[in-house]
């Protein structure tokens, strides 16, 4: 099956091209990066000409504009790239008889919920920033382009949330960075009790997608999915949780997320009801944890 894979670069991306070079269904030459410059989010012929270059029969769609703090600041960009782009690929797609499985996010939600219960794939989304707003719009404008092609191939929508992961630069490798500083200056880490989520590990993601997409028969990712590792937490007990896989005895101090003013309103409860049952978020952290302490110690020799 020839694959193609937009951003594989991105975290998502890079663990993406990496399930899909050890899949047997993607052959030899393995999965086709599409990325920069060739295909750009902002160039609205970019997705049509690079799916007549190589005829993929199945597209992951991995890019996006995740500077959810630029997306606040220029919404209309945030549109552009998240949104028309996400369309213009689905057309082309579905016109040449091509699968797709679209990433998107928990911020669709607008994380007001406050009965405990995670969102399910049917509940109303309502986005409470442009970041979510654009995303939004993007799941609709594939879904749009599937109902007017009417065509065989399938499309999937895969939200996830908190994903971390190789390359780093991420919530666990920020943190790690600020236990330093704290340790230095002899207080507290401060980290926030009330946004809620499921830190999610690309790298378990990105297999969870490429293994429905072996399955045999049709592509049999649902309408739409949402793949998170297991078990809820706070941003505090993720800090917490990675503090005490490191070996690092820091006292932290729960804030609320006000402390920080952001240009993005974060959704507060940002839990999905996972349709695919990976492990559990503690035991996906375990894998990553030695590889961000290596880096570290590399980063500081
Ligand atoms: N990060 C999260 O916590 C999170 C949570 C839920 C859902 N998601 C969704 O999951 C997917 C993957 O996220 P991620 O964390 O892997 O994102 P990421 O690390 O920020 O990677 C984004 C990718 O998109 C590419 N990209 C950005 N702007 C582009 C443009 N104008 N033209 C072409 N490519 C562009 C980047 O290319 P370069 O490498 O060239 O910069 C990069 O490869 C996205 O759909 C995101 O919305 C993410």
């Amino acid at each position: 099956m020839r694959v193609a894979v937009t951003g594989p670069g991105g975290r998502l991306g890079r663990a993406l091209m990496a399930s899909l070079a050890d899949a047997p269904f993607t052959g030899p030459g393995g999965p086709i990066g599409w990325g920069r410059p060739d295909y750009d989010l902002d160039d609205p012929a970019a997705a049509a000409r690079l799916v007549e270059r190589d005829r993929p029969e199945l597209v992951i769609h991995a890019a996006a504009w995740t500077d959810t703090e630029g997306c606040a600041r220029d919404p209309a960009l945030a549109m552009r790239r998240n949104g028309h782009a996400v369309g213009e690929l689905a057309r082309a797609c579905a016109s040449a008889g091509a699968d797709l499985v679209v990433l998107s996010t928990n911020e669709v939600f607008d994380g007001r919920r406050s009965d405990g219960r995670a969102y399910a794939t049917d509940d109303e989304p309502a986005p409470l920033n442009p970041y979510g707003a654009s995303k939004l719009a993007g799941e609709r404008a594939a879904a749009e382009a599937w109902r007017a092609a009417r065509r065989g191939s399938s499309l999937a929508i895969v939200r996830t949330t908190w994903l971390y992961g190789p390359p780093g630069n991420d919530f666990p490798s920020k943190l790690l960075a600020a236990a330093e500083r704290s340790a230095q200056a002899n207080e507290p880490l401060r980290a926030v009790n009330d946004e809620i989520g499921s830190p999610s590990y690309a790298p378990d993601v990105a297999e969870a997608i490429v293994a429905a997409a072996g399955e045999d028969g049709p592509f049999s990712l649902g309408r739409i999915e949402h793949i998170v590792n297991g078990g809820v937490a706070s941003r505090a007990d993720w800090a917490r949780e990675l503090l005490r896989q490191s070996g690092i005895a820091i006292p932290i101090e729960e804030v609320p997320v006000a402390t920080w003013p952001r240009a993005s309103t974060p959704p507060l409860w940002g839990v999905l009801a996972p349709t695919r049952p990976l492990r559990s978020w503690q035991a996906a952290l375990a894998d990553y944890v030695p590889i961000l302490l290596r880096q570290r110690a590399a980063a500081a020799r």
